[in-house]
């Protein structure tokens, strides 16, 4: 590896001519997906539950070991539709440090958001809190494994049975990973995952519901497309959340190539895990309650004190390297402006996400991150901390 001259940010050239997005971006080759293409052309079968998809949703029930996997239009509309499928009422607790779609699900379904604080180290639901949140307007609990770990869903699913909650994971950086052996996708009544570009399962957008219970699979299956009235299970409010072929096309494709991805991110996160380990005020996020993960995500929290910048500052430092490093999540569900005024009233402090949504910062990982790379991005935040102070300046100036 060539030694870096100095920072950017510092008069330096740019580490990266390219930006380095922090997405997975995991595409199959043109050839692979022309041929795909080329299928549905000549079938001349673009939607509506054409063979592709339901080759995929079949593959998909397999990789889940679940009996339901039901292809939707993208990660948010899964949410949406799950929401509704299980007909809930009230309220629904849910971190609040999660992506913007998990609770503006919530809302989309009539319900109101309860901001469950987070574990420290996991970054997965506290469930300690969780009783103390329970009231009798609470119909569910919408938990989210985060950053390719999971949180703990047998004690969630004890707590969930004591109060006859529904109990139902956004799992949207979860596929593939498994918790005592036992894949995500059966826990609770559902599960959702996200299919986007940025996903280790991608369909370019894209999503999928999994769950093991026929009644809420067939109305689901009713709810997706917008004629539902013609569809035998009766449903009340339906949208049109269909996957198309295009999308099952790649979906397919890049489910094929699941296990070598995974492992292409493992090693690059074994990379950063060795290169970070002595950077004071650097504490890289493992992925948590998990036996198996995909990798999907890197992420670091900073201590501004140990490393001599905030996590903004260090942004700063990596966006002038050309490394798109994402504030995530960044702020707080709680603090944004559809949220605030709903935890205003309701009053439970949230220290941890306060707190992270202020020190957290996703690193590159993913197709067009290499091992080199990843020594690479190391390399500038050691060069980062060891510099700290001309940052500093440099940036008040
Ligand atoms: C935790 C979480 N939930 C839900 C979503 C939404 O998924 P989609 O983009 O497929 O709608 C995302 C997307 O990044 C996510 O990170």
């Amino acid at each position: 590896m060539n030694e870096k001259i100095g920072l950017a940010i510092l008069g330096g050239a740019a580490s990266f001519a390219e930006p380095i997005h922090v997405g997975q971006l995991y595409f199959p080759d043109w050839s692979r997906y022309e041929k795909a293409m080329r299928g549905i052309f000549e079938r001349q079968y673009y939607n509506n539950n054409g063979p592709l998809l339901t080759e995929l949703e079949q593959k998909l029930a397999s990789f889940f070991n679940v009996k339901h996997a039901i292809c939707v239009h993208n990660g948010t509309f899964g949410l949406m539709m799950s929401l509704e499928a299980l007909q809930l009422t009230g309220k629904v607790i849910v971190p609040s440090f999660t992506f913007i779609a998990t609770v503006q699900a919530i809302r989309w379904a009539g319900l109101t958001p309860v901001f469950c604080d987070v574990d420290p180290t996991t970054h997965q639901l506290d469930i300690t809190q969780l009783e103390g949140l329970i009231d009798p307007e609470v119909s569910a609990v919408l938990a989210v494994n985060l950053w390719g770990g999971a949180c703990k869903p047998k004690e969630l699913e004890a707590v969930c049975d004591k109060y006859n909650l529904n109990l139902l994971f956004d799992s949207a950086h979860g596929a593939g990973c498994e918790v005592d052996g036992k894949r995500l996708g059966s826990f609770g009544r559902l599960e959702v995952f996200s299919f986007h570009a940025t996903k280790m399962i991608s369909s370019a957008e894209g999503g999928c519901i999994t769950t093991n219970d026929d009644d809420l699979a067939a109305r689901l299956v009713a709810m997706r497309p917008s004629y539902a009235a013609a569809q035998s299970v009766e449903v009340v409010r339906v949208l049109n959340a269909r996957m198309s072929e295009a999308q099952a096309a790649i979906g397919l494709l890049n489910l094929q190539d699941f296990e070598k991805n995974r492992q292409h991110n493992e090693n690059i996160f074994a990379v950063y895990h060795q290169e970070l380990a002595n950077i004071p005020g650097v504490e890289l996020v493992a992925p948590t309650n998990v036996t198996r993960s995909n990798y999907q995500y890197v992420v670091v929290n900073i201590d501004e004190q140990a490393f001599g910048l905030s996590r903004d500052q260090l942004q700063e430092v990596l966006v002038a390297e050309n490394i798109k490093a994402r504030k995530y999540f960044y702020p707080g569900i709680h603090r944004t402006i559809e949220f605030h005024p709903i935890w205003l009233t309701q009053g439970n402090p949230l220290p941890v996400t306060e707190k992270l949504s202020e020190t957290c910062m996703q690193l590159p990982v993913g197709a067009f991150v290499d091992i080199e790379k990843a020594r690479r991005i190391s390399a500038i935040i050691k060069m980062a901390q060891q510099q700290a102070v001309e940052v500093v300046k440099r940036i008040e100036k």
